[in-house]
């Protein structure tokens, strides 16, 4: 079956995206979705956009969107770059920007597609170990680099870094590359996006996948200075020059022209993340403190993959990652209300608890 297979696709060790089970009445807390839905609309302009203009192809540069983007972080629309989901933005900044002859830093514990992408566009990298608290510290990376790449808030820890911090990792390294990932950002972290002004070096990726609620939508941005930008557009422009639809480029639009709704939804997976993270902690949990849609958390009684297993058994879902310093804690979404009764009530079952 492999002989037709490229070196390329034999060498790979590719990404593995949380689980879609169909799986009736389950909880699911594994994947960082939203619990709430998408701005109504957003979705009234899917439905408005859903008609004989399909035949024709989208705008490749979506400029309405990149300008609706460009307003809401107060820079240029010349500084806002759009990709299908902050995935596929990720994968192009490393071939366009992070792709240099010396190494690649990212934490030892981060989003685990960083080191695919190095693997896949042969980046030689090397991982900078989280402190003992699970931290991210800047002075570790005062090292020599070719490139920087920081999930801020980390994932799967949820552990923010200040903006502070991130100003002094960009004063420590002007001359390479970094990009901060903030697909979590919303969520109570402090955002790179001002430092823009001052590092032509910064590239500061988001996506609407998850404080947007349009994980199903595929879109993802990267803001950052005009030559960083150009160079995104020049690696996307060699791999599809249309990578949003006009579904999505007319969804992703109306989401941001509905900030009121965007506030609001932000601030109740907040109010849920804390809720949980009490109750978890009622529960006798350690739970890092999180500035994510979704906290770590161990519970000394029980290791990370038996209690990921058990929680299945219980029709709840959370993710399980299988490696040293993180084996033994679950990665659990914050889910609607009844989702958190159910993974409670589930845990408690499991513990053995009145
Ligand atoms: C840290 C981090 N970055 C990027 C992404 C990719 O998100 P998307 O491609 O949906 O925009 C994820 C998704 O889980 C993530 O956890």
């Amino acid at each position: 079956m492999k002989a037709f297979w490229s070196r390329i696709a034999r060498e790979l060790s590719p990404y593995v995206p949380g689980e879609q089970p169909r799986i009736a009445n389950l909880v699911k807390l594994n994947t960082n979705e939203s619990p709430l839905g998408p701005s109504p609309l957003a979705l009234e302009a899917m439905r408005a956009a859903a008609v004989d203009t399909l035949r024709l192809y989208p705008d490749p540069e979506a400029q309405e969107l990149r300008e609706a983007l460009a307003v809401h972080h107060g820079i240029k629309p010349e500084q806002v770059f759009v990709g299908n989901g902050s995935d596929e933005v990720l994968a192009h900044a490393f071939v366009a920007l992070l792709k240099q002859p010396k190494p690649l830093l990212f934490p030892d514990v981060t989003y685990s597609f960083y080191p695919v992408w190095a693997q896949l566009f042969g980046l030689a990298c090397e991982t900078v170990p989280l402190d003992d608290e699970m931290r991210v510290r800047v002075e570790d990376y005062r090292r020599e680099a070719g490139s920087i790449v920081i999930a801020n808030p980390n994932a799967p820890t949820g552990v923010a870094l200040p903006r502070a911090e991130i100003a002094r990792l960009l004063e420590d390294h002007p001359d390479i590359p970094v990009v901060i990932d903030e697909a979590y950002v919303d969520f109570g972290g402090e955002s790179a996006v001002p430092l823009i002004a001052d590092h032509p070096n910064l590239l500061v990726v988001q996506t609407m996948s998850k404080s947007r609620a349009l994980a199903g939508l595929r879109v993802g941005y990267a803001l950052g200075g005009v030559g960083l930008i150009e160079a995104l557009h020049r690696v996307k422009n060699s791999f599809n020059s249309y990578p949003l639809g006009r579904l999505a480029q007319a969804g992703a639009t109306a989401s941001v022209h509905d900030d009121a709704y965007f506030r609001e939804s932000c601030a109740r997976v907040v109010a849920g993340r804390e809720a949980m993270t009490r109750e978890l902690i009622r529960l006798g949990f350690v739970v890092l403190p999180s500035s994510a849609n979704f906290v770590f958390a161990r519970h000394p009684a029980r290791g990370g993959p038996e209690f990921a297993a058990a929680l299945r058994e219980h029709a709840v879902l959370v993710r399980h990652f299988n490696k040293p310093r993180t084996a033994p804690y679950l990665r659990i979404t914050v889910g609607t209300e009844d989702d958190v009764r159910r993974l409670i009530a589930a845990a408690v079952l499991i513990l053995g608890h009145e």
